[in-house]
């Protein structure tokens, strides 16, 4: 058995989350859950936002999976996933985006992963007011964090037998900023011969993406453009229900769905948590269980492409538990 921080989150976290245990107890996958509260839930509790506490224990056990977690807009805490990813030193966001066949989508051969670098950019929360006139926010890129996540993009390409890395950027006008992302991606492509490397701008990537995706392989973004382009790859496979997510350090690392809280279908029994699940089949492959992770894709595609108890942005009319029965089911005959 080994410990894994589960965070339940906010919104509908708490039942795609719990689908996700569901599932893994169903596959028998060897995990001790410490449960902790990050969010808006531990707020409500007395509690901070993200304590050290729930830092604490992901640093010890080393893996967690978590169910998102909601940030107030303009005011309020800070965001807990920022935080979190800056706290733990989680410096690559990965996002594998795949067709899945019995979702049916403008394209059929999608198979992309964003890699997103996840520390720093206009996410970095250097922002300040000038009096009430104007806002300064600071786009934040350095060479150490450009090099890893360039690094972090051809490791993964060259272990996962993929074929081209394409950078994301706006180094036309953003020269500074986002041509050090460049300079630092050049540099590091060029120890990576058998890998194809291209740079393309980031509005006319969000035009080739709804165009060609097909095109693409793994896409290397700062903090922002992929946290954009994350979501816009989400759209041309089903939606956010069915995008998982790794946040991963050194010997660290955090599993979650692309999207967020949902606040609109909290509490309705009616989320997909598809995501969550692939999310967490990605977590047991990190930790040495691929089999069971593959079990679980497996059981997951299955039950997706005979269209049974799909949920609502599927255009089905199950519940979550519902579709979580039908998986678990399909687990028994996989192999
Ligand atoms: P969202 O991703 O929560 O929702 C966008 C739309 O997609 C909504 O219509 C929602 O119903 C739908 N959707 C999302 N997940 C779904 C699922 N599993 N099944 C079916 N439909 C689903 O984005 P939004 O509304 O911009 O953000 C809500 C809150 O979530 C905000 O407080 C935001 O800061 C937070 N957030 C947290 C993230 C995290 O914890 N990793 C990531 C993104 C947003």
């Amino acid at each position: 058995m080994r410990k894994v921080t589960l965070i339940p989150g906010d919104g509908i976290g708490p039942e795609i989350v719990g689908a996700a245990v569901k599932v893994l107890e169903a596959a028998r996958a060897p995990i001790e859950w410490e449960i902790a509260d990050a969010g808006i839930s531990a707020v409500k509790k007395g509690k901070p936002a993200l304590s050290d506490e729930v830092l604490d224990s992901i640093r010890k056990n080393g893996v967690c999976l978590k169910g998102p977690t909601e940030t107030p807009v303009i005011s309020g805490h800070r965001s807990v996933n920022v935080a979190l990813r800056q706290e733990l030193g989680l410096y690559a966001n990965l996002r594998p985006v795949k067709s899945i066949k019995g979702i049916k989508t403008r394209y059929e051969r999608i198979d992309l992963v964003v890699v997103r670098e996840n520390t720093e950019d206009l996410y970095a929360g250097i922002e300040h007011k000038i009096g009430n006139v104007a806002a300064e926010s600071v786009k934040l890129i350095t060479a150490e964090a450009s090099s890893r996540i360039a690094k972090f993009a051809f490791e993964y390409a060259r272990k996962e037998g993929r074929k081209k890395v394409t950078a994301v950027h706006k180094a036309n006008i953003m020269k500074l900023s986002d041509g050090l992302f460049l300079e630092c991606a050049r540099k590091v492509a060029a120890d990576y011969p058998d890998i194809v490397y291209e740079e393309v701008i980031i509005d006319n990537m969000c035009m080739q993406l709804v165009r060609n995706p097909e095109k693409y392989d793994v896409l290397l973004c700062p903090n922002l453009y992929g946290d954009i382009i994350s979501d816009l790859c989400a759209g041309l496979v089903g939606g956010l229900g069915v995008v998982p997510g790794a946040n991963v350090g050194d010997g660290v690392a955090v599993f979650e769905a692309v999207h967020g809280s949902a606040p609109d279908i909290a509490g309705k029994n009616v989320a997909n948590p598809t995501a969550m699940i692939l999310s967490a089949a990605m977590m047991l492959k990190y930790m040495g269980e691929g089999k069971k992770g593959e079990r679980i894709e497996k059981a997951l595609y299955e039950a997706l492409e005979a269209g049974e108890n799909l949920t609502p942005d599927l255009g089905g009319k199950a519940t979550t538990d519902e579709f979580c029965e039908s998986v678990i089911k399909r687990l028994e005959t996989v192999v």
